[in-house]
């Protein structure tokens, strides 16, 4: 922690540990069944009549809620009460974004459980979510002494991905407002119940209403309206490359040149493996970067360039593993691989798979259940990153496998794909990883680990190129961004 080293990450919940196991299963048992609405919150107004059901997408019996989506007249009254937070002092900013932290925490069994029936998410994946939610608020918190000369811009749109339906909602939200903005929040269309325990919670940390209002819907209507719209300050966007692109467009048209887009996207991650890497640690971290949480993170591992001497080898350890693993409804906590989050996201995945198997480049699928959206983890054959068209949001690992000599090609293929965002490299040559950390134009890269996670305060996340605009999310630079430099106030 750069700035701020007195600041502590929070603990969380270990699943290893007898105590915090039972904890967590007692806990969240009472929410097994319960039926939650999420209604548009609108200067502090619910409204609407959810008639749009959320289900589980690991079990299609199981309703999770009902959602009401807002529509243009929904957005036109938010936006004109929405205020900044600039009448409140710095440091009661800070000291209500703690006690948001407070209150995640306090509130974590009905968290897991919407984390877990309405996104997919495993019990592990939930309390990494949630943690780095709270992780956020309570680092932001602490980031608001580092903004001195500098002020909020106004009012923020922060639209989010269902992918962190918690922690990346919660971690632009805390950002925005940690700087002094008022935020009008549009979460994904698929996880807006998630988002609406949130949003209570900030409110009743002390956030005030129109400081932040919740506008749940379709990207296309609310996302849509909201980035065109002249009286926002800027936008804080994480999702698509491609919906980022647009989102840049309407902006350029219609809303100040001064408002900026803060925008985290997609990419095509890569890991070299090498014949000096420690095969069983590499195996291990390319099953965890490929196929944790169903492969759906953008830092997640989509291709292998493996060194040709070890291959066979490796590539049966691999399967190996992939063998072990438990596809299945994470409400269940011998889950390792919950559901893609819908049928659309689904059928993209199977055809992408399906197209493989037809070319004789489907190495391995593992078998998964019928009933619920679920996508057994796959193993692609291809020549390299070119063989990419586009990123697959799902558990399909690709490899292709390298000679010693075409390592730099492989730099200059990752580079020339115009996605940066994370890089793994198992290795034991020291000049190698110093030359490819030089090399390669990627924002996060993880040596002898896996390439998921980072960590707020310590691995501020963010890519470069297609992967995104900067600055890093949990990093020391990501506050100025929603800020602007003070006017003098005395002329000269
Ligand atoms: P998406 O682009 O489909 O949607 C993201 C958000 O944008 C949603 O809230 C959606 O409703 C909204 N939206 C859609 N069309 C819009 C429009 N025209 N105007 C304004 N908003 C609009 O992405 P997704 O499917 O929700 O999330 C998965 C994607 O997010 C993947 O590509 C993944 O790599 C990326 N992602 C990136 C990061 C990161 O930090 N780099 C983190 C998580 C997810
Ligand atoms: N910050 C998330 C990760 O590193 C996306 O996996």
């Amino acid at each position: 922690d750069l700035y701020a080293p007195e600041r502590q990450n929070s603990r969380g919940w270990d699943l290893h540990d007898y105590d915090d196991l039972a904890d967590v299963q007692g806990a969240i048992e009472p929410f097994k069944a319960v039926s939650w609405t999420a209604n548009p919150l609108i200067a502090g107004n619910y409204k609407g009549d959810a008639s749009k059901l959320i289900i589980n997408p690991a079990d299609p019996t199981d309703m999770v809620g009902k959602v009401t989506e807002c529509d243009r007249q929904d957005v036109e009254v938010a936006l004109s009460v929405a205020q900044s937070w600039t009448n409140c002092a710095e440091k009661d900013r800070a000291v209500i974004l703690n006690k948001a932290a407070d209150l995640y925490e306090e509130n974590y069994a009905e968290l897991f459980a919407v984390l877990i029936r309405e996104a997919g998410k495993t019990p592990m994946d939930a309390i990494a979510e949630l943690r780095e939610a709270m992780d956020f608020l309570r680092y932001y918190a602490t980031q608001i002494g580092f903004i001195d000369k500098r002020e909020a811009r106004g009012v923020i749109a922060c639209i989010s991905p269902w992918n962190f339906p918690l922690a990346i909602f919660t971690g632009q939200i805390a950002a925005a407002l940690a700087a002094g903005n008022g935020v009008v929040a549009k979460p994904a269309d698929p996880t807006p119940i998630i988002a609406t325990l949130a949003v209570k919670l900030l409110h009743d940390a002390g956030v005030p209403n129109q400081c932040l209002q919740l506008l749940p819907g379709r990207g296309s209507v609310v996302g849509a309206v909201l980035v065109s719209d002249p009286r926002i300050d800027g936008v804080c966007f994480t999702g698509s490359t491609a919906t980022a692109q647009t989102v840049n467009l309407a902006m350029a048209d219609d809303v100040s040149p001064d408002a900026p887009l803060i925008a985290e996207t997609g990419g095509l991650n890569a890991m070299i493996v090498d014949s000096t890497a420690l095969p069983e640690q590499a195996v291990k971290d390319i099953v965890a970067s490929s196929f944790q949480s169903a492969g759906q993170r953008c830092s997640a591992l989509r291709l292998l360039y493996l060194q040709e001497d070890i291959a066979p080898e490796f590539m049966d350890m691999l399967f190996g593993a992939m063998d072990e693993l438990v596809v299945g409804n994470p409400w269940d906590f011998a889950t390792d691989v919950g559901p893609v989050i819908n049928q659309s996201a689904a059928q993209g995945i199977q055809d992408h798979i399906a197209e493989a198997k037809t070319d004789g480049r489907l190495l391995k699928q593992i078998a998964a259940p019928v009933d619920g959206i679920f996508i057994g983890p796959a193993v692609i054959k291809v020549t390299g990153i070119a063989d990419m068209q586009k990123e697959i949001f799902g558990p399909v690992l690709h490899v292709a496998t390298f000679k010693s000599s075409q390592v730099d090609q492989i730099v200059t293929d990752i580079n020339a794909s115009g996605y940066g965002l994370t890089f793994g490299l198992h290795t034991r040559i020291d000049d190698r990883v110093e030359h490819l950390t030089r090399q390669l134009n990627v924002g996060n890269m993880y040596i002898n680990r896996n390439q998921i996670g980072a960590v707020v305060g310590t691995q501020p996340f963010g890519g470069e190129g297609l992967s995104g605009t900067g600055p890093k999310a949990g990093g020391p630079h990501y506050l100025h961004r929603f800020t602007k430099q003070t006017m003098p106030t005395d002329t000269v």
